[in-house]
């Protein structure tokens, strides 16, 4: 049998260029995992369901499961290890700690680089627009609460408890 066949493949990753060859069916998700040991990255759905695995691919998020790796040739990848600056954490990731925004964990490397690419993008300006634009970022914890305060609290979009937890009248029983 016959090697599966190769193609070159050069990603810039966390700031550090790697010149691979990979297989035509590699997903950049499976590169980062399998290949490259950088496992902060997860794998829940595979599917492009739950957004676990969200990197940003020059500064824009992406689901990095439903995506080729070679479709990424030439890109600049960042993953969650690549946003601290040594020992100092992003602001996003003091803020996920700040905000109690985490229970298991298992998600939070990708509500974070979703979360950074969020406000790369410039869209959010109020609570209920971060809802919407994290609800790509499944938490089967229920950390949504403190997620949002977090982002909102980078984003400096203010009140978040407000819209977290909203008066809604005539919905209590007498
Ligand atoms: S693992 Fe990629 S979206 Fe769920
Ligand atoms: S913290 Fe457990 S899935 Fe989000």
């Amino acid at each position: 049998m016959t090697a599966p066949e190769r193609y070159r493949l050069t990603l810039r990753i966390n700031g550090q260029q790697h010149d691979m060859e990979v297989e035509a069916w590699v997903t950049l998700l499976d590169l980062l995992r399998e290949r490259l040991d950088l496992t902060g990255t997860k794998k829940g759905c595979d599917h492009g369901q739950c957004g676990a695995c969200t990197v940003l691919v020059d500064g824009k998020r992406i689901n990095s499961c439903m995506t080729l790796a070679l479709m990424q040739n030439g890109r600049e990848i960042t993953t969650i290890e690549g946003l601290a600056e040594g020992n100092a954490l992003h602001p996003m990731q003091q803020a996920f700690i700040d905000n109690d925004a985490f229970q298991c964990g298992y998600c939070t490397p990708g509500q974070i680089c979703s979360a950074v690419g969020l406000i790369n993008e410039g869209q959010a300006r109020t609570v209920a627009e971060v809802r919407e634009l994290m609800s790509g970022n499944v938490c089967r914890c229920g950390a949504y609460p403190g997620i949002r305060k977090a982002v909102c609290a980078v984003a400096g979009i203010a009140d978040p408890d407000n819209a977290v937890r909203p008066v809604v009248t005539a919905t209590v029983p007498a």
